[in-house]
């Protein structure tokens, strides 16, 4: 425990929190998984014409060049490191992670992938995605609920549970692998206060574990 509190204070200093920045791997850049989140998250709701944000892209674009290839209005991302800046029609806006920096109803869709489990103030978040949303707009949301410290061992995917909240962010707040640790039933009561109605939930559970560590969410704002 000392080792993470150690690397999470010194990830608390920002010089060397955006030297880390740089060695992060994996995040938004692949093009094969884009296709297949792609496909699920247009299926039910087309892009041509729409404006989309994207919450978290992490260090690729790999979404948004698909969804401007299949016609949308605009695509915009928003993340609070700065892993990407503006490319042609894309371009990504750096946030405190409380308060998006656009006026109510820019979007007629959000998307996020791999993002809403490092949201360090999630209630706040999901307010404001609905704020940013217009009536009837769609949000789509792929969120894994293990414990990304140990990704490579599926015994200890909920190990991150183990401990008291203070102690969890002392040893992590700071880091980009940070999960929040809510649980499917703490979203969907999140969701529900911001008035948001289910289109669809998927929960993927392990065998292992008998428990769900992640969902895909369809949800429609009111
Ligand atoms: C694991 S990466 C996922 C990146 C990409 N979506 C992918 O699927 O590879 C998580 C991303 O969420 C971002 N993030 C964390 N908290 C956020 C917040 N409150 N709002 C927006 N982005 C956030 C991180 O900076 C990072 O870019």
């Amino acid at each position: 425990m000392i080792r993470e509190v150690l690397q999470n204070l010194l990830m608390g200093i920002r010089p060397l929190s955006r030297l880390a920045l740089r060695f992060h791997r994996g995040m938004g850049e692949e093009t094969g998984p884009a296709e297949d989140i792609f496909r699920r998250f247009t299926v039910s709701a087309p892009v041509a014409g729409k404006r989309v944000l994207e919450i978290g892209p992490g260090k690729g674009w790999a979404l948004g060049k698909l969804a401007l290839q299949a016609g949308v209005s605009g695509y915009t991302g928003a993340d609070v490191a700065p892993y990407l800046g503006s490319e042609g029609a894309l371009a990504c806006h750096l946030f405190d992670g409380r308060r998006l920096p656009f006026p109510d109803a820019s979007f007629d869709l959000v998307w996020s992938v791999a993002a809403f489990e490092h949201f360090r103030h999630p209630r706040e978040m999901i307010l404001e995605i609905q704020r940013v949303l217009c009536p009837g707009g769609i949000l789509f949301c792929d969120v894994d609920l293990r414990d990304h410290y140990h990704l490579a061992q599926e015994a200890l995917w909920l190990d991150c549970l183990r401990h008291p909240e203070w102690q969890w962010r002392l040893m992590t707040w700071y880091r980009s692998g940070y999960v929040n640790r809510l649980r499917l039933p703490d979203w969907e009561a999140m969701f529900h206060q911001a008035a948001f109605e289910a289109v669809s939930l998927k929960p993927y559970e392990s065998a292992l574990l008998g428990q769900v560590i992640s969902f895909e969410a369809v949800m429609r704002r009111a």
